[in-house]
């Protein structure tokens, strides 16, 4: 079966507001985003992370994946300009468009974009070692294992285990275009 198709561009302050009720709770904030958000989530978190994707070398880069043309998707990759390194993060599909197999197509551009910078050789993410369709769709794309951070999070009363992925510029490959060749 064809992947759904998601278009991606930036994300931009015309979006705040709709990605602000996608996680109901302070585990489902810290599941996309890591513990140094809080939660109700609210304009002036994301205004913050808004604030770093500007100048030549900007700290991290926000991406939106429309299907339909409607916001199916949120990404960022924090940006190591020194050592070539990008960390995805903060990857969610809108609650109300889960389960459709947005992830895989809405990631792959994702991290074809950020590949296409031929400044950057990685690519790595942190993720919960609970967090099934995440890995699955992590796995699908390429990237690999590379150990686990036992313990290393503290939400409310639970302690979570974090994963480490990592993808290289080696070991990726780009999607095809509509006449099977590399994009
Ligand atoms: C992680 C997330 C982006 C995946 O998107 P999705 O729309 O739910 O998942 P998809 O429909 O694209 O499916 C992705 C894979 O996960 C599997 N999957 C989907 N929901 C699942 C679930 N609840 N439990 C286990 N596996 C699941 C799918 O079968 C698919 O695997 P396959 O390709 O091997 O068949 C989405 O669930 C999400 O936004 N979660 C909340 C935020 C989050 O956890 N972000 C990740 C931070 S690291």
């Amino acid at each position: 079966m064809p992947s759904p198709s998601v278009i991606v561009e930036t994300f931009t302050q015309r979006y705040v507001a709709e990605i602000l009720d996608w996680f109901a709770s302070l585990e489902a904030v810290v599941q996309w985003g890591g513990t140094d958000l809080s939660h109700p989530l609210d304009a002036a978190q994301i205004e913050a992370m808004l604030a770093e994707t500007t100048g030549a070398e900007p700290a991290r880069s926000m991406l939106a994946g429309l299907a339909d043309g409607k916001l199916a998707g949120h990404a960022q990759v924090a940006l190591d300009w020194k050592n070539g390194v990008g960390r995805l993060s903060r990857v969610a599909i809108n609650p109300r468009m889960r389960g459709q197999g947005l992830a895989q197509p809405f990631l792959r551009e994702v991290a074809n974009r950020f590949f296409a910078n031929p400044a950057f050789e990685r690519l790595e993410l942190n993720v919960y070692t609970f967090n099934d369709a995440a890995v699955r769709t992590y796995r699908s794309l390429g990237f690999r294992e590379e150990g686990v951070r036992r313990s290393s999070a503290k939400v409310g009363n639970a302690r979570w285990d974090t994963a480490i992925y990592g993808l290289l510029r080696s070991e990726w490959t780009p999607p095809n275009d509509q006449n099977g060749r590399p994009t």
